[in-house]
């Protein structure tokens, strides 16, 4: 048997009330992304990119239609079989960095594993090595708040592959940062991504980031308007 797709939609609609009227944020969409696959998700601002990551993550549910990760409709899943696969599948990277203030860097980073249940000893042996894969071996024990953005990102990017997640989810990953930081980013999630394994999904508005992706699919209006290999790209390390 064929591996099943790392992340599958199958006629997904999400509709949202909204007053009077409601917003289709996601109409009718089907996808099928492999292991492994480097993907990013572009289109304009309301287009339903956020939306489709937040399905893909678990975190909304849809209103019509099957949302599968490795093959199991998260449809099928309770509470806690959900929980859990988002604990240990799925990554997720978003515009904001969502570090806690009141921890170091190694404690965001070693929070997955931690809230997973890891022995602490062992959570924060595994975050100081993904935070001197990403180059912040340095700052491990330094507070979020005294990082520039980039740094910020660099150890969000490692928190949210610290429990080597199947599937890796970045919603608008470089939208704060300037494209010296942004361009290491992206760098981190290509390659990073590949050496854990990961299938990466990102949205971006940036051509640039979107350029580092084999695969480019364009939103508007809550579906996939195109959807093209993306030759330029570099392989993945
Ligand atoms: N919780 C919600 N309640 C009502 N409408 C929503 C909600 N979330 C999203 N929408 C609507 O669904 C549509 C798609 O929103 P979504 O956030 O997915 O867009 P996006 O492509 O991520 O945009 P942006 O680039 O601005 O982040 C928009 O019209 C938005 O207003
Ligand atoms: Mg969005």
């Amino acid at each position: 048997m064929n591996r099943p797709a790392a992340l599958e939609f199958d006629r997904v609609g999400k509709r949202f009330a909204f007053g009077e009227t409601d917003v289709r944020a996601l109409d009718d969409v089907s996808l099928a992304i492999a292991p492994g696959e480097f993907t990013a998700i572009v289109g304009r601002s309301g287009s339903g990119k956020s939306t489709l990551l937040n399905l893909a993550a678990g975190i909304d549910t849809p209103t019509s239609g099957e949302v599968r990760v490795d093959g199991r409709a998260l449809s099928s899943l309770d509470d806690d079989a959900l929980t859990t696969l988002r604990r240990d599948r799925v990554g997720v990277v978003y515009q904001f960095f969502h570090l806690l203030p009141g921890l170091d860097v190694r404690e965001n980073v070693a929070l997955p594993l931690l809230l997973g249940r890891a022995r602490r000893a062992d959570a924060l042996a595994r975050a100081d090595a993904l935070l001197a894969e990403v180059g912040l071996g340095p700052r491990a024990r330094a507070l979020p708040h005294t990082l520039s953005g980039g740094e910020m990102q660099r150890a969000a990017v490692a928190r949210a592959l610290v429990h080597e997640p199947a599937l890796l989810l970045a919603d608008e990953p470089t939208g704060n940062l300037d494209t010296r930081a942004a361009a290491q980013v992206i760098e981190l999630l290509r390659d990073l991504g590949s050496r854990h394994g990961a299938t990466v999904v990102m949205v971006t508005h940036s051509l640039e980031a979107a350029g580092a992706a084999a695969r480019v699919m364009e939103m508007r209006d809550g579906r996939v308007v195109s959807d093209r290999a993306n030759a330029g790209a570099r392989p993945r390390a």
